[in-house]
């Protein structure tokens, strides 16, 4: 039996790890955890550098321990993680020489990079860094034209900064990516973060950002780095993998008619930064779906924890991702090494599927729990034996023709499938179907 499943356009970096790994964890973390009523505070309010400045002056994450945040990470079943090493904001979670708004001139007084690199290798996840190609500080980040920029609307200041050079602010960025790829080691992936020279003018597009020399510094000092696709280079290469954000794709997405390696990045509530007072934090059965749909479309899930200003995840991401963990803990065999089905294998009714190439196995999610009897398109005379994932339980199944099974409607090319009345006791029921090979 031949199964063929699609390949996405290869990518310059090693893909190998992260087309296995599929879940990973995003971490924003700045002064921006003080105000805590989102990471784009500064733009929203229109506050000023002195203003602002408040929040850099207090930040002292005193309760910051990485090994524990690592450990929540590894438990919920994520491989790799992606922080926040400078967001919009322009703070620097890392000792840079390149500026003096970084974590070690906060009271907190350290690096804290380093420590979580550390410790998230420990656990064994891959390291990503997420670096803000917008810079809100900086002061040679030109001003004018720019409808985000937290002085946008300030005359006086944008008179000020008129003489500012966006290619020194370029040299900036090089630098710093310089650090960032020599200091911690092995760094597997980096999300630069992001470009609109649509609403900026070209200087807030690969002109301004200079985005050829940064995508080269990379490849030079990390050959298997892999970069997402927000620098504003198109052409092949440009890129590695592309990021659709907060929303759930329908398909394998594809550039020039070719399905491309994908991560969707995805908060539990609203805002990436801690929010205090945002509710609308979606329930575990919601982000399993939103893993499993991903993943039943060839990509990745990458999902965000805002850390406090005292450096802990609060309690309501803590049990997130310890319900999550409950589910990975008994069906990660349906998520890791795993991609989208065979184009032959349609997906049944209510249900998500997904396919380990290496060992021929199909995984069923069944998103609502059928009576009795679940039908299987397309898999007459291909299944070798069934069982449900949580507690690897064998399942009976009928071939066409093999009784009265086959009365309920089912197509000519189905099996039927015989499930318990009650529905396993997991948030999403997997059936493991070994197919023949
Ligand atoms: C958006 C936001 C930003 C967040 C990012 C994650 O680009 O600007 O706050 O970091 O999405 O992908």
């Amino acid at each position: 039996m031949t199964w063929k499943t699609v390949e996405p356009r290869p990518a310059a970096g090693d893909s190998s790890w992260f087309v296995r790994d599929r879940f990973g964890m995003f971490i924003h973390w700045g002064t921006y955890a003080c105000p805590a009523r989102h990471e784009w505070v500064k733009h929203r309010e229109c506050i000023t550098d002195a203003d602002y400045d408040k929040y850099f002056e207090v930040f002292n994450p005193d309760l910051y321990d990485p090994g524990e945040w690592a450990r929540a990470a590894r438990n919920a079943g994520m491989k790799y993680f992606v922080i926040t090493t400078k967001h919009h904001e322009g703070f620097c979670l890392w000792n840079t020489k390149q500026t003096d708004y970084n974590a070690a001139n906060t009271p907190y007084g350290k690096d804290l990079i380093g420590p979580m690199v550390e410790a998230f290798r420990d656990e064994g996840l891959r390291v990503g860094f997420y670096y803000s190609l917008i810079d809100w500080h900086h002061p040679e980040f030109v001003v004018e034209g720019d409808p985000i920029h937290p002085m946008r609307n300030n005359a006086e200041f944008i008179e000020q900064s008129a003489r500012r050079d966006m290619t020194k602010y370029a040299a900036y960025m090089r630098a710093q990516i310089e650090e960032l790829l020599t200091q911690y080691g092995r760094i597997d992936y980096l999300f630069f973060d992001f470009s609109y020279p649509d609403r900026g003018g070209k200087l807030k597009g690969h002109e301004g950002w200079e985005s050829e020399k940064l995508l080269e510094l990379c490849r030079k000092l990390q050959p298997d780095i892999l970069v997402n696709d927000r620098l504003d280079l198109k052409e092949q290469g440009g890129w590695d993998f592309i990021t659709p954000e907060q929303f759930m794709s329908t398909s394998w997405p594809e550039r020039d008619g070719q399905p491309v390696l994908w991560e969707t990045c995805q908060t539990f509530s609203g805002s990436w930064g801690y929010h205090r007072d945002e509710s609308t934090w979606k329930s575990v059965t919601q982000l399993l779906y939103l893993l499993i749909d991903t993943v039943s479309k060839g990509g990745n899930l990458l999902l965000n924890v805002g850390p406090t200003a005292r450096g802990t995840f609060d309690g309501r991401a803590m049990s997130s991702l310890a319900g999550m963990g409950e589910w990975m803990k008994l069906h990660a065999r349906s998520i890791y090494r795993c991609t989208m089905a065979p184009e032959n294998v349609p997906t049944p009714q209510d249900c998500r599927l997904t396919f380990n190439p290496e060992t021929c196995r199909l995984y069923v999610h069944i998103l609502n729990w059928p009576i009795k009897q679940l039908h299987l398109p397309g898999l007459a005379g291909k299944v070798k034996y069934i069982q449900l994932l949580n507690d690897a339980s064998e399942l009976h199944f009928k071939e066409p023709g093999e009784g009265s099974n086959h009365e309920a409607g089912a197509g000519e090319g189905d099996i039927a499938v015989s499930v318990p009345v009650v529905k396993p006791d997991v948030a999403v029921p997997v059936l493991e179907v070994f197919l023949k090979e």
